[in-house]
């Protein structure tokens, strides 16, 4: 299976690249610069290209663009893309002297990517921190997935099952990705407040 990283140079394409091709996935990081995309792949022992040339051929795309950037990124490669099934783990957040707030935006941000996009849309990964996939050890907690269309649902629980050591959740429709990215300001907060990485565990399920 062959899995783009659309903006996987940053913080958390990298560590999930290593985990993916870990677990037997192909793997290509993407760019917009394809010179920086080669750079990082190649100390990853990955393929790399510019974005659109990245998500060509892939089985599933993962947009690891910085979230803000998310929308914008997906619009200019919705004809590449195609019908490819997208992840989403990026979380629309607000930032605030009292600490990180949800958005105010009463649709998530893998929602609005649905609205671009004729791919399916799945939302998922955003409680995994790339700290904790980064640190040799293989995370110890759950997953948490939305998605309308099960098959590419299916194809997202499967990777995210190979990630972590908890359970990979299927969470219901995509909608419930307000939740997810809701509750990605709170981890932040707590990570803040307790100088930790924490992670979710749903109890009594699986
Ligand atoms: N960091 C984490 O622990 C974590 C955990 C779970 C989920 N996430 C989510 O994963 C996504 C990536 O997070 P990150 O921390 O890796 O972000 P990041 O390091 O800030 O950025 C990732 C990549 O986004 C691309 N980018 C930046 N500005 C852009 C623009 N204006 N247009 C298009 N692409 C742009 C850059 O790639 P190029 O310059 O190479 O194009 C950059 O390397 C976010 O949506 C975040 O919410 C992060």
């Amino acid at each position: 299976v062959r899995v783009a990283l659309v903006g996987g140079t940053g913080n958390f394409g990298p560590p999930l690249a290593r985990r993916l091709k870990e677990a037997g996935y192909e793997v290509v990081i993407g760019s917009r610069d394809a010179e920086k995309a080669r750079a990082v792949a190649a100390e990853l022992g990955v393929e790399g290209a510019e974005n659109a040339e990245a998500v060509r051929g892939a089985d599933l795309v993962v947009l690891t663009t910085k979230a803000d950037a998310t929308i914008e990124t997906a619009r200019q490669l919705r004809e590449a893309i195609g019908r490819t099934p997208v992840l989403c783990v990026g979380s629309k957040l607000r930032f605030s002297p009292q600490g990180v707030l949800p958005s105010d935006d009463p649709v998530s941000l893998a929602e609005r990517l649905q609205e671009v996009l004729d791919a399916p849309v799945v939302a998922g990964l955003h409680s995994l921190a790339a700290a904790t996939l980064d640190d040799g050890q293989t995370p110890d907690e759950d997953v948490l997935v939305c998605g309308d269309d099960p098959e590419a649902k299916a194809l997202v629980l499967e990777l995210a099952e190979k990630l972590t050591d908890g359970h990979a959740i299927d969470c219901g429709p995509l909608a419930g990705s307000r939740a997810l990215e809701a509750m990605t300001a709170l981890i932040v907060n707590v990570n803040k407040r307790y100088r930790a990485h924490a992670g979710i565990r749903l109890t009594d399920v699986g």
